[in-house]
């Protein structure tokens, strides 16, 4: 009942799907018990306390109920290990619960993996743990697939109601079928591409979405840090203009500090391991990690550039979130550039609509936290806008100039248009134009 189970488990309820939550945390099974989602996604809350009160979605810890289910899905955390590959502890410790709960069962039932895994993982250990302790062969009474999920953190309920493809990779078409008819009844005449595959293919296939995916976004900052040094030019043009082709498309193409979130960096990181560990090492996906990882720098550069030393300078950071609509702040470049500025001297003053209770719970106190933005600003050197949240799109340059000492603010999400804001000191990601400085 992580973020991926869970808001596939309230779309299948809210699809009038009887659907049962597992997970061994009981607080959050208490919560999701009582229609309450654990953590904050548009959307989520509301489906799930209407699923809880029609009694279309149960949640436990109690792996046996999976016996009277026809499908089950697998959607336990992969994490980074310190080399990069991933840690399938917590996929074989769920894959073995199931599998003893699956010995009980009568009729014919699917496991499916959706958490994210490296090739050859569902064969390799998935399958042996199911089998072993099910006491059952992967055939006629059980099936097996792996089906990669493309939720987006933010929109993840849209996502999973309307995706672009579903992709099931497996090696029996009994276990297709199944996973294809239950898709079917979800998504009626709406059922979109469904791509069938290998395991390892599926299993693959959600690596090269993210790996391209985290490409773009560093493709696009590559870009923006050549516009920065042009006066006159705008990456937000640049990327509107090149979007028009259809070969290259107009989405994730915003220019920023850098992408962020639980996957990217993680699937990258597992990707490359995996590559190397084949004998290839894949040059592109390492330059994407580290642009990414340097774009922090040119934030932290554009504050540079606007007060020079930053040593006891007062830096509010509007945003820690990893984008906008979410309090996950894993990843995300809030944390990089923060890390910067206080390596520099400089005192952090932060503000987030939703995400500073995660922050204070992984970093204590070592920064301030404000109350409001406007809190934020008061007498600060200097802001910095890291998360696009609508709230910060709503400030007026009169706000800015109300709260700080010296007007001086970096759009790294480039929210703001300059011509809006020209009595601040305002430089922008990929802005040539308004380097005032
Ligand atoms: C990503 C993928 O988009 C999903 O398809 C995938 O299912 C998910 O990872 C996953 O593997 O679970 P997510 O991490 O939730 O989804 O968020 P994205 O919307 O992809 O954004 C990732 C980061 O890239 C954010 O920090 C965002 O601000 C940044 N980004 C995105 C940009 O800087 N520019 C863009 O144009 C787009």
């Amino acid at each position: 009942m992580g973020y991926v189970g869970l808001c596939t488990a309230a779309t299948f309820a809210s699809h009038g799907i009887r659907t049962i939550g597992i997970d061994i945390d009981e607080a959050r099974i208490e919560r999701i018990r009582k229609g309450r989602a654990p953590l904050h996604e548009p959307r989520l809350g509301e489906m799930l306390s209407k699923a809880v009160k029609k009694k279309l979605l149960n949640a436990t810890s109690d792996f046996s109920l999976a016996t009277d289910t026809g499908t089950s899905f697998l959607s336990v955390g992969t994490p980074s290990q310190p080399d990069g590959s991933i840690d399938l502890t917590y996929i074989k410790q769920a894959a073995g619960e199931l599998g003893k709960a699956l010995q009980k069962r009568q009729g014919y039932h699917v496991v499916v993996v959706k958490s994210t895994v490296i090739p050859g993982t569902t064969n390799n250990t998935v399958k042996p743990v199911l089998e072993q302790l099910s006491g059952k062969i992967i055939g006629p009474s059980l099936g097996l697939c792996a089906n990669p999920e493309f939720l987006k953190e933010g929109t993840a309920i849209n996502d999973a109601l309307h995706p672009d493809k579903i992709v099931i990779g497996s090696n029996d078409k009994k276990s297709v079928d199944q996973l294809t008819r239950l898709y079917r009844k979800f998504y009626g005449p709406k059922l979109p591409p469904v791509v069938t595959t290998s395991p390892e293919t599926a299993e693959l296939v959600k690596y090269a979405s993210n790996a391209f995916l985290a490409t773009k976004v560093s493709f696009i900052n590559t870009i923006a840090n050549i516009a920065q040094k042009i006066p006159g030019v705008d990456i937000n043009q640049i990327a509107e203009a090149i979007g028009h082709d259809p070969r290259i498309g107009p989405l994730f193409l915003k220019a920023g500090p850098g992408y962020g979130g639980s996957c990217f960096h993680k699937d990258l990181q597992a990707l490359i391991h995996y590559s190397r560990e084949q004998g290839y090492d894949p040059i592109l996906l390492a330059e994407t990690e580290q642009t990414n990882e340097q774009q922090a720098d040119k934030v932290v550069g554009l504050s540079e550039r606007l007060l020079g030393q930053l040593g006891s300078k007062r830096i509010a950071v509007l945003g820690l979130a990893f984008k906008k609509d979410t309090d996950d702040i894993r990843e995300a470049a809030s944390i990089r550039v923060i890390d910067r500025l206080r390596k520099r001297g400089a005192k952090i003053v932060a503000y987030d609509p939703v995400a500073m209770l995660n922050f204070e719970s992984a970093f204590g106190n070592t920064i301030e936290l404000a109350k409001n933005p406007h809190t934020a600003l008061k007498g600060a050197d200097c802001a910095i806008v890291m998360t696009e949240w609508d709230e910060f799109k709503k400030l007026k340059a009169e706000d800015y100039l109300a709260n700080m000492r010296e007007p001086n603010v970096i759009d790294a999400r480039r929210i703001y248009k300059p011509e809006d804001y020209e009595r601040l000191n305002l430089v922008g990601i990929g802005l040539g134009s308004v380097l005032r400085i």
